[in-house]
């Protein structure tokens, strides 16, 4: 018998964030994302402090690379992210100018990417993280320490959600456009989130602009409740809009406890979890809507929580790049 693959058993696409250097160097990574996944998100390649690091002055080699893949392995490349006040490059964080000069900024980027990708990359996040954890207003205020808050909101005010939105639109009329956050995948526990999320929307549909789609990126661990996780797909759903699950991870040590020992029952824990998702997914949003479930890399070698040191294990291959039960339990989910 033929293996399964993620891609060949769901019925919507199934995505993966990619970078850029294993990609490039290495043939494991490479195999099983060619393999197993069809939709790819550039986890960093496409971002504004690794393409337009020098001001009007675009790199755009590590994302072209990354078309290339998908082009020759049959995969949708979702665009990763035109709007964030993170991911700066210096000259845009030191930038002086008054309010007409930071909109030559945002207009000429969002631009830029949107019309070198044009007809290759077929869906964007064009603003990401634009709402405050705590009460859904946009983060205007640094807040939780210097450089927390957006540039953008500081610099241009409250519509610059919605010109982002008309500036990607006019760039490439195709392309699908999305907005993209966290901490909108609990319902019922975050509600201002929610809330703020669908008043995005509709400002940008009200002033006559583009949205298709909502991102949520479930980041999420063992203990983000279930019941939450299906009413805030529930309440995105009923938007009528494009649903992208679009960075989950399932993390089995938020805490980053070193002593914490991934054990069998955690594994199990993680693998149950994933189905659900998947499962839930399915039930909840419309098939129309479907616009695929994207996890944040695929292999425990290769992580953020990796990269950046953690004790945690929230992918789908183990630090080895093999099977997890989480593989198994998130390919069951994807099927019935
Ligand atoms: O490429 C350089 C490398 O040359 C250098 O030696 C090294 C030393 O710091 O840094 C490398 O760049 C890092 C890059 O990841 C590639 O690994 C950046 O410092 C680091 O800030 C960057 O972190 C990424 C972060 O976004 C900021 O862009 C994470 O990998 C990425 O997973 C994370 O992704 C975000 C989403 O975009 C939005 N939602 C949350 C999500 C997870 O935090």
């Amino acid at each position: 018998a033929v293996t399964p693959t993620l891609r060949n058993s769901a019925s919507f696409p199934v995505g993966t964030a990619v970078d850029d250097s294993p990609m490039n160097t290495n043939k494991t990574y490479s195999t099983i994302l060619g393999n197993e996944f069809s939709s790819i998100t550039p986890e960093s390649a496409m971002k504004f402090d690794r393409v337009e690091w020098k001001q009007n002055n675009f790199d755009f080699s590590a994302g072209d690379a990354m078309v290339d893949f998908a082009l020759s392995h049959n995969q949708r490349v979702h665009g990763h992210t035109l709007v964030w006040q993170h991911a700066l490059p210096n000259w845009v964080k030191s930038f002086s100018g008054d309010s007409t000069a930071w909109e030559g900024i945002f207009k000429n980027h969002i631009t830029a990417m949107v019309s070198h990708y044009k007809g290759k990359v077929k869906s964007w996040d064009v603003v990401n993280e634009a709402i405050d954890d705590n009460d859904g207003s946009l983060t205007d205020k640094d807040k939780y320490g210097p450089g927390t808050g957006s540039l953008w909101r500081q610099h241009l005010g409250a519509n610059y959600i919605v010109r982002a939105f008309k500036y990607a639109h006019e760039a490439d009329p195709a392309s699908l456009l999305f907005y993209n956050d966290y901490g909108n995948d609990n319902g019922g526990w975050n509600d201002a989130k929610i809330k703020s999320v669908i008043s995005i929307v509709n400002s940008v549909k009200n002033a006559g602009g583009t949205i298709s789609g909502i991102g949520i990126q479930m980041h999420i661990n063992l203990t983000t409740d279930n019941k939450n996780i299906k009413e805030s797909l529930r309440q995105f759903a009923a938007t009528g809009l494009l649903i992208h699950i679009s960075e989950l991870d399932i993390s089995v040590n938020p805490s980053n406890n070193p002593l914490f020992v991934f054990s069998e029952n955690f594994k199990t824990l993680q693998a149950e979890k994933y189905q659900f998702l998947a499962k839930t997914y399915r039930e909840v949003v419309p098939k129309v809507q479907q616009f695929g479930i994207t996890t944040w890399q695929f292999s425990d070698a290769y992580s953020e929580a990796t990269l950046s040191g953690k004790n945690d294990f929230r992918l789908l291959f183990d630090m080895n790049y093999q099977k997890k039960a989480a593989y198994d339990s998130y390919l069951k989910g994807l099927m019935n």
